[in-house]
């Protein structure tokens, strides 16, 4: 009984992406005031339940539903982005179509070091909700494009999370971090052009 209802609670975890806070990227500031109900749906009726997406490219999201005669069967379905969004991993499991005025969006130039995102200042969530923050970079074709290291930095910390040749970093912020200035950094390794979507979302606990 209590393993059943724990599988029920991770299963709501990873898979309940509500929405993305509003951004007032004048002030540099995430506040939690609003949900945009952004997430990747099963658009086929026959199969309709969600089980996770992924970007297949920087406007389309694959989503994987399940049928709802014959659980355990998972069809993938597409999930197109509308204008002027982008698909953004958000969990390990999970993407969003954000609206590119309420996200980050950077590219490095032809830089191959470090490239950042301007910083954002984090305001607590509602205490029902854990805030996660993802970020994925792509080519300047919309393919979404290993890069050698993504990260986050917490204001002028020296402390980073961050992880090595993928195209996507997702993480949750602790407590702790609430209050700071988040950013987000690429490191291409090569002169490549490289765009970056970041975005923060809402986890329900
Ligand atoms: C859904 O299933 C019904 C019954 O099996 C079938 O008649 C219908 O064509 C299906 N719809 C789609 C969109 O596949
Ligand atoms: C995002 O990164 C994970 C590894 O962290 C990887 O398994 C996944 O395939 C990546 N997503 C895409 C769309 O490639
Ligand atoms: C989904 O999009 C891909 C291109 O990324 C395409 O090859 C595929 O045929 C599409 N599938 C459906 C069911 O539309
Ligand atoms: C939060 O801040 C602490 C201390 O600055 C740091 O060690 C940690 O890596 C930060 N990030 C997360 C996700 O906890
Ligand atoms: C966050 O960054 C802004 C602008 O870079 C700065 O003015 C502000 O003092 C920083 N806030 C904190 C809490 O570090």
């Amino acid at each position: 009984m209590f393993a059943q209802l724990y599988i029920i609670y991770i299963f709501f975890l990873v898979s309940a992406v509500v929405g993305i806070p509003v951004v007032n990227l004048q002030n540099q500031t995430f506040s939690t005031d609003g949900l945009v109900p952004t997430r990747p749906k099963c658009t086929d009726p026959n199969n309709s339940k969600y089980k996770s997406s992924v970007c297949a490219t920087r406007k389309l999201a694959r989503v994987s539903c399940e049928s709802n005669d014959n659980s355990g069967t998972v069809v993938d379905t597409n999930f197109s982005c509308g204008d002027g969004e982008s698909c953004v991993d958000i969990t390990s499991n999970d993407v969003l179509c954000v609206d590119e005025n309420n996200a980050l969006v950077w590219e490095n130039n032809h830089y191959s070091g470090f490239a950042c995102s301007a910083p954002v200042l984090l305001v607590p969530p509602h205490e029902s909700f854990q805030l996660v923050a993802g970020m994925t970079t792509y080519s300047t074709t919309g393919d979404p494009m290993q890069v050698v290291v993504l990260l986050a930095k917490y204001g002028d910390d020296e402390s980073r999370e961050f992880v090595g040749h993928q195209n996507n970093f997702t993480f949750a912020i602790n407590q702790e971090n609430f209050s700071k200035n988040l950013s987000f950094c690429f490191a291409a390794g090569n002169e490549e052009e490289i765009q970056a979507v970041a975005s923060l979302g809402y986890v329900l606990l």
